[in-house]
């Protein structure tokens, strides 16, 4: 039941991550008084144990590659070894300085922040550190997602999630990765750079599986050349820690002996034990259930973010966040899509993706068809000495069906590209629009560009 002496503010938001601070942000610029009620640190999971301290190790990752191959292009350079504690210095230095903005940001919108946790008590109201807050407006649960475990795995020392992988302060000699998920990729890609010898176990018959399966192909096959085990259609039964490492069961009875296990096999939401479901918020499958607009089955209840089924990822939160703002300031904004929020995964070699992939482009669309441009023939990636490709979907037949729907990419940098891939999709463009631009040259753009030239028809530097 609400208390009568609440602090009332137009709107209460639960959780400070990418969600809930987008929200706060453009609440407040649209004249509305917030409360946001935040256990940790604002900036949440990818600001602090998520995305920007993966990518920073990532990079360094990259730069350790970089000084190993060298002499591939004639540069005399000799990696003397992998420096973990100066490693994550850099890491949290960017950390605390994007810490640092984002605070400045909190204090200019005039955002109020409560410090402890919060529960949801009804009647648009939030109970927390002892006092209790009311959104005369409306209440918006942001309190994302944490690491999932499996039953019959304990974490210790050398069984860790995410969050302590990414204060690691030695590099693991043997690293066993339990899923093949993007998180279990990423960290693949990572030790395997800084010297591990890393094996990747997976429950289904490919990693990234919820990419296009081409995709899927295309970094197996990099991760083999780099020395990565994959093991696919692959479960872990158990593991036994000892003085001196990890016993790590497979199920069809191999033990993989390893210094570290990364358990990434999924993040849950942060939904129970926070008063939803007590007070008419309905889940499922231990999702918040929202409707398109993000309203929950509670009165001037919305949810956003990774507690809302879809992609968990960062930019989603923060669209979700500007939508249900300027949906609760009756701008009547457009509903997030989630098949047109871009997707990356920062390997070595990157995987980005925006769109549907085969399967779901053929259900949507009945007929589709297909392009892929091989890197092999694009100079910027010769240059670079990285393969891969970009697959192009189109509805309809090719050279005179529909608009994109889907583009699927791999390749070092790649990532850099998906904002015309976004912007191809989103807009429904045709790919005879697209090919009708000037790539610049020479640049990976070119490939994308390739791509649709050769879905219209009109291939330049295509092999036949
Ligand atoms: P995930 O759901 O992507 O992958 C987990 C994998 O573990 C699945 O492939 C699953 O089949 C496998 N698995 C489950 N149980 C298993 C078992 N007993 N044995 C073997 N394999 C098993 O989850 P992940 O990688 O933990 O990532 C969580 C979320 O974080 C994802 O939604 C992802 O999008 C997000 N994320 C995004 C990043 C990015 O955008 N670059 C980076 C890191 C995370």
């Amino acid at each position: 039941m609400a208390d009568h002496d609440a602090e009332r503010s137009d709107l209460v938001i639960l959780g400070g991550g990418s969600g809930g601070y987008a929200t706060a942000f453009r609440a407040s610029q649209l004249g509305m008084s917030v409360t946001l009620i935040e256990a940790d640190k604002i900036g949440g999971t990818c600001l602090h144990r998520g995305c920007i301290p993966t990518k920073a190790l990532l990079h360094a990752a990259e730069v350790a590659e970089s000084v190993r191959t060298a002499s591939t292009v004639g540069v005399k350079a000799h990696l003397e070894g992998i420096d973990m504690p100066s490693m994550l210095n850099y890491q949290n230095g960017i950390v605390d300085r994007l810490y640092g903005g984002l605070m400045g940001l909190v204090r200019q919108h005039r955002i109020t922040v409560v410090p402890g946790k919060g529960e949801f008590v009804g009647e648009r109201t939030v109970k927390a550190a002892s006092c209790t807050y009311t959104g005369n407006k409306a209440v918006v649960l942001a309190t994302g997602a944490s690491a999932r475990t499996l039953p019959g795995i304990e974490t210790g020392a050398r069984v860790i999630t995410s969050d302590e992988a990414l204060r690691l302060d030695v590099v693991p000699q043997r690293a066993v990765v339990l899923g093949g998920g993007v998180i279990g990729v990423e960290f693949a890609s990572i030790w395997a750079s800084l010297g591990a010898q890393v094996t990747i176990v997976e429950a289904l018959p490919r990693i990234i599986a919820t990419e296009e399966p081409w995709c899927s192909k295309q970094l197996e096959r990099a991760f083999g050349k780099r020395g990565i085990t994959v093991m696919t259609n692959a479960k872990v039964s158990g593991a036994k820690e000892t003085a001196h490492g990890v016993g790590v069961e497979i199920t069809d009875g191999d033990t993989l002996e390893a210094d570290v296990l990364l358990v990434a096999v999924g993040r849950q939401p942060r939904s129970a034990g926070l008063g939803y479901e007590e007070h008419g918020v309905r889940l499922d499958a231990e999702f918040v259930w929202t409707d398109d607009r993000l309203h929950t089955t509670a009165d001037g209840v919305y949810a956003v973010g990774d507690l809302v089924a879809g992609p968990q990822l960062a930019h989603r939160g923060f669209q979700h966040g500007i939508f249900v703002a300027e949906d609760i300031a009756g701008l009547a904004p457009i509903p997030v899509q989630d098949h047109q929020v871009p997707r990356v995964t920062y390997t070595h070699p990157e995987v980005a993706s925006v769109g549907f992939d085969e399967t779901a482009a053929r259900e949507r669309c009945g007929q589709i068809s297909t392009a892929v441009y091989d890197l092999a023939g694009n100079g910027r990636s010769q240059i670079l000495q990285t393969s891969g490709g970009i697959k192009v979907i189109r509805s309809g037949t090719k050279e005179s069906g529909g608009p994109i729907v889907g583009v699927h990419m791999v390749g070092d940098r790649i990532s850099e590209l998906i904002g015309e891939a976004q912007l191809a999709v989103a807009w429904e463009a045709l790919p005879e629009e697209i090919a009708h631009f000037v790539h610049a040259h020479p640049t990976q753009n070119e490939a994308l560009g390739e791509a649709m030239l050769a879905m219209a028809g009109t291939p330049l530097h295509t092999h036949r």
